[in-house]
């Protein structure tokens, strides 16, 4: 839900060594997806270890108002009785997906193709944040979206009566803007087609061939060519929600930087689409070794041993961004701990994220004594080789992977690091807190 209360600082204190398990909650581009795909679906979609934080709460809530009927049984385990694709109700109230851009971009592409009108709006981040680059996609199916200046929140949609199936070159690679397009796509007749040049993450393909959905991917010279049959009857899943891996890497880069760590954490993806930290993080020499390969809930996953470790900054491949877009800010903390530079090019998506994460990192780097340099698409950390000065309150604007970034970076540093608001990280990890302390990190409320 939109905005809350008072701000919460939280402060992290030099801390360890971090010993045990971490077990993250499930992955919150899953989760949001298993709910929409099971209101589209006819009949009863039970969902086992969905991510209970404020972002994925707020899609529940959103698919209830469309006429899902959306219940909790036990924590993380739920079920979702569908109304099939094309069977959305107008909900009666506006829809405000809080600080979710994945929740508010996916549930507008799942509408756009009903005839419905919908007003969505969110927090003050949200608020911030392009619209445009689903409501022009979206537009082409017929639908119709009146917002704010520069296709900002708070938007009315129009759903179109009649769709038409739509072929779409996505501009930037956003699994976002993909999936919005693939879920307006179910309920327009014929083949909608989306291409991107970079892959993105690709679980609204894989979870819609698990729906039922007639779904082809292509890879071509011109990148993934996605073609989605429209309207199918969706069949209702048993979903199982695998460990989030964007969460799993604050617990694995505190264990690297915090000196004597050794971590356990399982059931991280290795799906290729979301692992570009882990590998960035092997080429900088940290010590993780991926143990028990398997598949979970459709993904493949390992249990990571992490332990502390010297580490040299790099240059990461551009070409690597999309696939770890969420993990910059926190392996900008750990390039901030490691010898050299660690150059970060090709990021300007980080620009429009929760926040801008490239000036939110850089500033609060800098407070803790970081030299960074920085460009519209770059950010380059200056690693102290081990002693980052810390001592500062560092803002995070609504943006949970800024505040968790920086109490990791206070884990380590030589004097505390505040982070002005704490509940921000209510949106993903809501037990963010509990879990780093039982490993042995000193976070609390700040005095
Ligand atoms: C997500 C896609 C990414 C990512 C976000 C989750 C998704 O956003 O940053 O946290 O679940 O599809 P973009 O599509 O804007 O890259």
């Amino acid at each position: 839900m939109s905005g809350h209360s008072t701000p919460k600082p939280i402060t992290a204190h030099r801390s360890g060594p971090l010993r045990g398990t971490a077990e993250v909650p499930g992955d919150k581009s899953i989760s949001h997806r298993s709910l929409i795909l099971g209101a589209m679906a006819v009949g009863e979609t039970r969902i086992h270890g969905l991510l209970e934080g404020q972002d994925v709460l707020d899609t529940a809530r959103a698919m209830q108002a469309f006429g899902a009927e959306v219940v909790q049984h036990a924590p993380g385990s739920w079920s979702v009785h569908g109304v099939g694709v094309g069977g959305f109700r107008e909900p009666a109230q506006v829809i405000d997906c809080g600080n979710s851009g994945t929740g508010v971009r996916l549930i507008m592409g799942a509408m756009a193709t009903s005839p419905i009108t919908v007003t969505f709006t969110g927090d003050a981040s949200l608020c911030k944040r392009p619209m445009g680059r689903v409501t022009d996609p979206l537009s082409l199916f017929g639908m119709q979206a009146h917002g704010r200046k520069g296709g900002r929140l708070p938007m009315t949609v129009i759903g179109a009566a009649d769709p038409v199936p739509v072929r779409y070159a996505v501009p930037v690679p956003s699994a976002q803007v993909k999936s919005a397009v693939l879920l307006a796509g179910l309920n327009a007749p014929g083949e909608t087609v989306v291409i991107e040049a970079e892959p993105t993450r690709d679980h609204s393909e894989r979870m819609l061939v698990g729906f039922g959905a007639d779904l082809q991917v292509e890879r071509t010279a011109q990148g993934n060519v996605i073609t989605l049959k429209g309207q199918p009857e969706l069949r209702p899943q048993e979903v199982s929600v695998p460990r989030d891996p964007s969460s799993a890497a604050f617990p694995t880069c505190a264990a690297l930087i915090v000196e004597g760590s050794e971590v356990f954490v399982p059931g991280v993806s290795q799906n290729l689409t979301r692992n570009g930290l882990y590998i960035t993080l092997v080429e900088m020499g940290a010590d993780i070794t991926f143990e028990n390969p398997r598949e979970e809930g459709g993904e493949p996953v390992a249990d990571l041993r992490v332990k502390a470790s010297s580490l040299t900054g790099i240059e990461v491949p551009p070409e690597r961004a999309a696939s770890m877009i969420d993990e910059y800010p926190v392996l900008a903390v750990v390039a901030a701990y490691a010898e050299g530079r660690t150059v970060m090019r090709g990021v300007k998506e980080l620009r429009v994220k929760e926040s801008d994460r490239i000036e939110a990192m850089a500033r609060g780097l800098e407070a803790c004594g970081v030299r960074i340099e920085e460009d519209e698409d770059t950010l380059i950390v200056h690693g102290t080789g081990g002693r980052v000065p810390g001592g500062a309150t560092v803002a995070v604007h609504l943006d949970h992977r800024i505040a968790m970034s920086f109490l990791v970076l206070g884990m380590a540093a030589q004097k505390p690091v505040t982070v002005d608001d704490g509940d921000a990280i209510l949106t993903s990890f809501p037990i963010f807190g509990a879990l780093m302390t039982s490993l042995g990190a000193d976070i609390r409320a700040a005095e």
